[in-house]
């Protein structure tokens, strides 16, 4: 794993754009793993003012919630297009279908169009419980995507995004923690006090499923980025 401390959550997001920059230009990048939450977004912001030439490049994404449209302003699809994807051209955009009604059906087609794209750089954030993707602790590490149930912490830190507690859904449609794996390099993003404990269990901690981002341990190719805060406990 490569740490990578920077002062805080903008020139965090600057070092993880430079690095992804520089392999896409290398012609290194045929597919990009994305993630939503507030941790990429001033990496979205600074990533539509980059020159690269995303046009050759496939995205796919993490995950989505279970039982919202593409058009809802929470969805997952909302904020890829609002904040990327309306604003940049990209070869084809892959997320899992929210309204999906046979989730067995649609986590089997996910994977495969992960197959079919196998992710060059895979970019995560970290929950406040260790989770990637939604793949909360206690997640089998050779889990595929699959439909999850979100914990009470999940949903309590993600309500913020809704207008009511209520409307924060049960159910997500994630990659799983081996298709995260399944990543050729991965970038991980954490920026702030929240993820401090997150981060340290993920560095210092031993590999295990109640923290999901320490199997991270195991990939060859792990940057872990960091801003002062989120870095205070190592
Ligand atoms: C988002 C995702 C999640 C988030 C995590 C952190 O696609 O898969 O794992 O990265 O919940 O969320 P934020 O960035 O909102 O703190």
């Amino acid at each position: 794993m490569q740490l990578i401390k920077t002062k805080d959550k903008l020139e965090g997001s600057k070092k993880g754009l430079e690095i992804i920059e520089k392999a896409i230009r290398n012609g290194e990048v045929k597919t990009l793993g994305l993630a939503t939450g507030s941790t990429p977004e001033l990496f979205y912001a600074e990533f539509i003012k980059s020159d690269v030439d995303t046009s050759d490049v496939t995205t796919v994404n993490l995950d989505e919630y279970v039982g919202l449209a593409a058009d809802d302003p929470n969805s997952y699809h909302y904020y890829m297009n609002d904040l990327l994807f309306s604003k940049r051209q990209f070869k084809e955009s892959f997320l899992p279908n929210g309204e999906a009604t046979d989730a067995e059906a649609e986590c089997a087609h996910y994977e495969e169009i992960l197959n079919t794209h196998p992710v060059d750089i895979q970019i995560l954030g970290i929950g406040t419980n260790g989770h990637i993707g939604f793949n909360e602790p206690g997640t089998s590490f050779d889990s595929l995507t699959h439909k999850v149930l979100l914990t009470e912490s999940t949903r309590e830190a993600n309500k913020v995004h809704f207008e009511k507690e209520e409307d924060v859904p049960t159910h997500a449609y994630s990659m799983g923690i081996k298709s995260i794996m399944n990543a050729k390099k991965i970038i991980l993003f954490a920026f702030g006090k929240s993820k401090a404990e997150a981060i340290k269990e993920t560095i210092n901690g031993s590999v295990d499923v109640n923290c999901p981002a320490s199997v991270l341990q195991n990939h060859p190719d792990v940057t872990i980025i960091v801003d002062e805060e989120a870095a205070s406990l190592l």
